[in-house]
């Protein structure tokens, strides 16, 4: 039987959207990106400029933002589209500023409590493939099959320059580099369920990899039925 409980963890741009949303497409399951949940709450705060430091602040907004997650509502590319009370913020949390910001609002043990109820909530409905940073550890530690994704930074660098560039947004891949190497550096460190491999996942290195190899072992991996506990 296939597992009905995919997590797919790992650190930022080592693919976990991309192989997530593949994957659950093949298996006609929900693909749920959580981090997507950070980066509403870390734009909904820009927009209305509540200072990012300001953590009593950033945690009410948490509690009372409404963040859904629907199926594609235009046709432009995107893999979902995400509203937070009725917006349609799909590319906006994309941006540069959302990617500047959200470790430090993803770090807050307040916004992470009201995340993880809601993840945790659609992913005990099963038949999901979950991505994030602590599925595996914390959101969902009873998944049926656990893979913790990674890739060398350089190569993950590579990946985000690439996607930047080809959405418009001329960006000098050192720069890309260092945003990686800062944002994995407080998701690694944080004291709330920070990003870490669970004992009982299954390490993918992708690095030299191409997409439809990445997808291919993962595929094998649920086909084979590994069931982690
Ligand atoms: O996967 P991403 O780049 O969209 O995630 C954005 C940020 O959200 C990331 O820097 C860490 C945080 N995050 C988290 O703390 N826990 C998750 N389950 C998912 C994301």
């Amino acid at each position: 039987m296939h597992p009905s409980t995919i997590a797919i963890d790992g650190p930022a741009a080592s693919g976990k959207s991309t192989i997530g949303a593949a994957v659950a497409e093949k298996l006609g399951y929900l693909y749920f990106d959580t981090g997507v949940m950070y980066r509403a709450v870390t734009r909904i705060a820009l927009a209305r400029s509540i200072p990012i430091e300001n953590e009593a602040a950033v945690t009410a907004l948490a509690d009372q933002v409404q963040i859904d997650f629907l199926k594609p509502t235009v046709d432009d590319g995107r893999q979902y589209t995400i509203l937070a009370d009725g917006t349609d913020i799909t590319w906006d949390i994309r941006s540069r500023a959302v990617d500047a910001n959200v470790s430090p609002v993803s770090a807050y043990a307040g916004v992470r409590r009201a995340m993880t109820q809601q993840q945790r909530r659609i992913g005990l409905q099963g038949r999901v493939v979950m991505v994030g940073r602590d599925i595996g550890t914390v959101v969902l530690p009873e998944a049926d099959l656990k893979i913790y994704l990674d890739a060398s930074e350089e190569e993950r660098a590579r990946r985000r320059h690439r996607e930047r560039v080809a959405r418009g947004e001329p960006v000098d891949l050192a720069a890309v580099r260092q945003e990686i190497r800062k944002r994995d550096q407080i998701d690694s460190s944080r004291a709330v369920a920070p990003l870490k491999q669970a004992d009982d996942a299954i390490y993918l290195d992708s690095t030299g990899l191409d997409v439809p190899e990445v997808i291919a072992r993962v595929m094998q991996l649920v086909q084979a039925g590994q069931l982690v506990h």
